[in-house]
């Protein structure tokens, strides 16, 4: 059979001038440079041409696959051109651009602030202590008898090093915020009304209500005269003014070894008014803080004069009183560093 060659290239030319995508420049080279293509299929058909014929028509078909491969290459070079010519363009400048994001304060710092500023109106100030305490501090100033379960290495994080200026006594990771009323006691003269927040850490295996680490804030009033009723009205308005003004508060008899009288503060549950809801457990009350009257010993421990004073006391959970007032029911989320929960504060 004669190949009509000029032909074959003028249309192979025809077409590959209307491509103007991968998928056109792909199906031509399938069509005339494929296995099964046509190039091939005059290749196949040169055994049947007689042997003066055959270089001459050789030489035409390869010519003719040279001048398909190299006008399919420069084709596929001019549209890969085009196409990045037409992303240049399609750049769109009125597109809002990538804001950066901005950090804010941890939800847990906002309620320590709320609660800081709550009792700085009510003419306390902030004072911290140390988180790594002498054992004095932590419990035998506070009247925390040498067998009690708290002092136990199941309770307390105890650390190598030795409190050189307690005659050796043990240094811990304090186990709540109360050592720090030892602290003030020793430095301030009453009368003094100071708030302590900070972390505190107990070895309790962390699940959705435990952590090795959370935080409290200590309050401690010391003056003349400064009795019980002046403990429960202070808290009842520290409580009003964190949680609404309808609450209403109970106070339940309690035993802490530095606190004499000692309370257990409830509120009533402000989501369903004491009626009982899965906030409060079905109680209506919810659990805010431990309190009491400072323990005569304590003062003993700071070296103040005997009965001369008279103080109140109270420490409570900054990750309870979170969680009860947004609804959070894993203690976990406040440490993990999710920003999809960090950012809903
Ligand atoms: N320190 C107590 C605790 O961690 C709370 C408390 C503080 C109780 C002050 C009474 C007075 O449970």
């Amino acid at each position: 059979m004669e190949w009509q060659f000029d032909k074959i290239e003028k249309e192979a030319q025809a077409e590959l001038e209307a491509v103007n995508g991968q998928g056109g420049l792909e199906a031509f080279r399938i069509k005339y440079l494929g296995r099964k293509g046509i190039v091939q299929e005059i290749f196949s058909s040169l055994g049947s041409v007689s042997a003066e014929e055959k270089p001459r028509v050789g030489k035409q078909a390869n010519d003719l696959r040279n001048k398909l491969a190299s006008i399919l290459e420069e084709k596929t070079l001019q549209l890969r051109a085009e196409t990045s010519k037409e992303t240049q363009y399609t750049l769109d400048h009125s597109l809002p651009g990538v804001a950066p994001s901005i950090g804010h304060a941890h939800i847990l710092s906002q309620t320590i602030d709320e609660i800081c500023s709550l009792f700085e109106k009510l003419g306390f100030t902030v004072q911290d202590g140390p988180e790594i305490e002498t054992e004095f501090n932590n419990f035998t100033a506070l009247n925390i008898p040498i067998d009690h379960p708290s002092r136990d290495s199941f309770d307390t994080f105890y650390l190598e090093a030795e409190d050189r200026s307690n005659k050796g006594r043990y240094l811990l990771l304090r186990s709540h915020t109360s050592p720090g009323q030892v602290r003030i006691l020793k430095q301030f003269p009453p009368p003094l009304a100071v708030i302590i927040p900070g972390k505190v850490y107990r070895p309790d295996a962390v699940d959705a209500s435990h952590s090795f680490m959370f935080h409290q804030i200590e309050g401690l009033l010391v003056d003349r005269d400064v009795k019980f009723s002046d403990l429960k009205g202070l808290l009842t308005v520290f409580c009003q003014r964190l949680f609404g003004k309808d609450i209403k508060m109970r106070f339940r008899p309690h035993f802490f070894p530095f606190t004499e009288p000692s309370a257990e503060v409830d509120i009533s549950c402000y989501i369903c008014k004491g009626k009982g809801c899965s906030v409060c457990g079905r109680k209506g009350w919810l659990e805010i803080m431990g309190s009491g009257m400072v323990h005569p010993k304590v003062f003993e421990a700071a070296g103040y004069p005997k009965g001369k004073y008279t103080g109140l006391a109270f420490g409570l959970g900054v990750e309870r009183i979170t969680m009860l007032k947004y609804g959070i029911n894993d203690i976990r989320i406040f440490f993990e560093n999710d920003k999809r929960f960090l950012e809903q504060f």
